[in-house]
């Protein structure tokens, strides 16, 4: 008899320091007026100096550990979203397995960019549905402050720092995992990704100028695709689980942009009191954006039990996905 996955747990951590529109019209040609219309951003945050994604992570994960009544030693396995590794080697989850002191645990990184989150939970619930692990703590941390170009303006407002965190459980809990669907579409990798520092075409000094170590992005052809890839994953993996869009009480869409929320939305036929935005606050933190809506949505009492809830994402690659949940 196959388990069920159920999500036990959630919490986030985002870092103190901020990043204001107003910061942004001293750095660089652009206004707080054109940011606000075109992406919904008024703030992000970043991390402090000798902060990176592993720390945000532990906070994120301790805050879920706690919620879901487990000890770091009941993990089986951590897999962590992230497109901004502590360092390349070992992965973010090994340094965030030694931090936590959770010692069982197998650990793997999950390379889905902005999807990182969507990818981890799916996979939690794959080997949890299979017997393979009962406890699997999943992380979405990212200091994208760390391949923001601040020189330009099309990328530099777009991105903040901060982590969230699940844990993915056999035993029944909070939510119940119910479909998950991934996607991906490795054409369109030359629209959002950064030309140096990888094993092609290694750094060299002047990379430290010219930008080339700093995320590259063909932003209309993401917005495109992006409306269109979380629109038919959320259809497809409500189809999957006997739903359709009429059922959702909560959408947490990636906080990507507004424009491009409100898109998806509006195809999905979904008033604004059933998407969550927290945009405003903290721009587009990668894989970590839909875990803090996540945790947040639960946190301050906009589910309720019986609550269908629908997250979804997309992001470089192109890679997305969305995961049905039953409060
Ligand atoms: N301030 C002022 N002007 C700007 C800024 C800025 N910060 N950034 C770009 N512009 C200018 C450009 O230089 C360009 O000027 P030009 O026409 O003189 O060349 C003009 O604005 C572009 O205008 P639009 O094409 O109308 O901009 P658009 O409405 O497409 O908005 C944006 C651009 C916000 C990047 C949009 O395409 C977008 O959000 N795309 C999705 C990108 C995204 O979400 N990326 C995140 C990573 S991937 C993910 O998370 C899904």
């Amino acid at each position: 008899m196959p388990c069920e996955a159920w999500i036990t747990g959630t919490g986030s951590y985002v870092p103190e320091r901020i990043l204001t529109n107003a910061d942004f019209e001293r750095m660089v040609d652009t206004t707080d007026e054109w940011i606000t219309t075109r992406t919904g951003i008024k703030r992000r945050h970043v991390v402090a100096e000798g902060q990176a994604t592993c720390a945000m992570g532990e906070q994120a994960s301790l805050r879920a550990l706690e919620q879901a009544g487990l000890s770091a030693n009941d993990i089986d396995l951590i897999l962590v979203g992230t497109v901004t590794p502590d360092m390349v080697l070992p992965s973010t989850a090994a340094l965030l397995q030694e931090r936590l002191g959770a010692q069982r645990a197998a650990i793997s990184d999950m390379v889905a960019a902005c999807a990182g989150f969507i990818y981890g939970l799916a996979t939690a619930r794959a080997f949890v549905v299979s017997g393979m692990c009962r406890q699997v703590l999943v992380v979405g941390g990212e200091t994208l402050s760390s391949i923001t170009n601040y020189q330009d303006r099309n990328t530099c407002v777009l991105f903040g720092d901060g982590a969230g965190a699940a844990v993915v459980s056999s035993s029944p809990g909070r939510a119940r995992i119910l479909s998950a669907c991934l996607r991906g579409d490795g054409r369109q990798w030359e629209d959002l990704y950064i030309p140096a520092g990888g094993s092609l075409r290694k750094l060299v000094p002047s990379d430290l100028e010219n930008g080339s170590r700093f995320i590259h992005m063909n932003g209309s052809e993401v917005f495109k695709y992006a409306v269109r890839g979380m629109t038919e994953s959320t259809e497809q993996a409500l189809a999957d689980a006997g739903l359709s869009p009429a059922d959702i009480n909560l959408f947490i869409p990636h906080q990507a942009n507004v424009r491009i929320m409100e898109a998806v939305a509006k195809r999905l036929n979904l008033g604004p009191d059933r998407v969550f935005s927290n945009i405003a606050e903290y721009g587009n933190t990668s894989s970590a954006s839909v875990p803090i809506g996540l945790d947040e949505a639960y946190r301050e009492g906009r589910i309720r039990p019986g609550d269908v809830v629908v997250l979804s994402a997309f992001g470089a690659g192109f890679c997305w996905g969305s995961a049905v949940l039953k409060f």
